[in-house]
């Protein structure tokens, strides 16, 4: 479910036009609903009622500051993978006692930042990394604790790109040495393991795979309990799958009712990683269509956006839906009520310069003609985060629509910014 709705033939965000949003600020640009963004943080909520569980959202999936403080304004507490997001999370008045903090490769500046900082813990992702946090804690004086991030070896049945809980992915640890490691670490002086992490994989629309890595790792919570290890935390991350074309993904609710029975028995208090349920459909990309062309085998409908705003497409074949703005394009809407002719196949591309520039291929839309708007859907997560400045692109603005009021969230960059750190060293103007 989301506030992007036609009224009038007309694409609403909220109560405001979003036709009206792309005149007034400019194309490409990115549009969220506030009230989408919150209802889905309460949706998740609310069926976990029981477990009354922490939930930290991603922010690798929408790093804004405003969207991160609408958040944690209602409760929300931040899972972050870097010093810049640990710097988001903290400016956006997240409570460090909300913050968890993983991956693969934390670097001793940043595990010193995140300790100084008191951060509820870090989710440990092998032996290395946990010796060189407790030697870090030591020089730093503080006791820290740590999730260890376990590797259920579960097939989460999702693009391999984002599949994370397979042996032959980076991330985690297997149980067998997981347990050792837990047991070696009873001499750590300056760490405590307070829990166990998992995040197998992302854009995952049935329940087996949860269910299947969160009993691998309840059971494993009891194997610690019989060896005296009692843990405090139980973080079964993010990776609930959205809606972009078919899919029909679990509910919150129904989520819940698979994996609750299994979270309640274990006692422990509950942590989530959500991003993409989260965000996804609560923004959208605007582009405008700066030319059609027609070659032999194709046609091409070029927009003003690009793959470095949204990458997702070119990166993992993603499908968004596209759609137009306008009541014109609208009519001709595929609903199957509209002639068949008033439809073409095209591809929609950017005007960067690869042919992986692309945001649909041969994909079936009403008719547009130049100077008309789209809408790619479902961009609120990984779109403006995954973006660059590739080909010296500005990247796009950021509005935020709640009900008929509008912000800029992020403005959109000026050439200035983005050659803001570079320098053209003495020698090169034979000084
Ligand atoms: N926790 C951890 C440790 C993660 O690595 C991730 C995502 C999440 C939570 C949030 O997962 P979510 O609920 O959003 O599925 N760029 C890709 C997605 C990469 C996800 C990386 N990790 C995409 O655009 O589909």
């Amino acid at each position: 479910m989301h506030d992007f709705k036609y009224k009038n033939n007309n694409l609403y965000c909220e109560k405001v036009r979003v036709w009206d949003l792309a005149e007034k600020f400019g194309t490409p640009l990115y549009v969220y609903s506030y009230q989408t963004l919150i209802s889905h943080f309460f949706k998740l909520k609310q069926a976990f009622e029981p477990v009354n569980p922490l939930i930290c959202f991603s922010v690798k999936a929408n790093f804004n500051l405003a969207i991160l403080k609408a958040l944690v304004d209602k409760g929300a507490g931040l899972d972050i993978v870097s010093g810049g997001e640990l710097f988001r999370a903290l400016k956006a008045g997240c409570s460090p006692k909300k913050i968890v903090y993983a991956s693969v490769g934390k670097t001793n500046y940043e595990i010193e930042e995140a300790i100084k900082s008191g951060i509820l813990f870090f989710n440990v992702e092998s032996f290395s990394e946990l010796e060189n946090i407790q030697h870090i804690a030591k020089r730093l004086k503080s006791r820290v604790n740590v999730a260890l991030r376990i590797n259920p070896d579960v097939e989460p049945k999702t693009h391999k790109y984002i599949t994370t809980g397979k042996l032959t992915n980076k991330f985690g640890i297997d149980f067998i040495t997981a347990k050792e490691i837990i047991l070696l670490a009873r001499v750590f002086s300056h760490i405590k393991i307070a829990g166990l992490h998992i995040h197998i994989g992302s854009q995952i629309t049935i329940p087996e795979p949860f269910v299947a890595a969160i009993s691998k790792l309840v059971r494993f919570a009891g194997e610690l309990k019989e060896e005296g290890i009692n843990l405090e935390y139980l973080n079964i991350g993010g990776g609930l799958g959205i809606i972009y074309d078919q899919e029909k993904p679990q509910t919150a609710r129904k989520f819940a009712d698979k994996v609750l029975p299994l979270l309640k028995k274990t006692g422990l208090k509950i942590i989530m990683e959500p991003g993409r349920f989260i965000a996804g459909n609560a923004g959208i990309l605007v582009t405008k269509v700066l030319y059609i062309k027609n070659t032999p085998k194709k046609k091409f409908v070029i927009v003003d956006a690009g793959m470095n705003d949204l990458i997702r497409p070119a990166l993992y074949e993603a499908y968004h839906k596209i759609v137009p703005l306008s009541s014109q394009v609208r009519k001709f809407l595929p609903t199957g009520r509209q002639e068949a002719s008033s439809q073409e196949k095209a591809d929609v591309v950017g005007p960067i310069c690869e042919s992986g520039d692309f945001f649909a291929k041969d994909r079936v839309l009403p008719k547009v003609k130049e100077g008309d708007y789209l809408a790619v859907m479902g961009a609120g997560a990984y779109g403006f985060s995954m973006s660059s400045n590739y080909n010296s692109r500005r990247r796009a603005e950021e509005v935020m629509v709640v009900k008929d009021k509008v912000v800029v969230i992020r403005r959109r960059e000026s050439y200035e910014d983005i050659v803001r750190n570079e320098t053209i060293p003495p020698f090169l103007f034979g000084l």
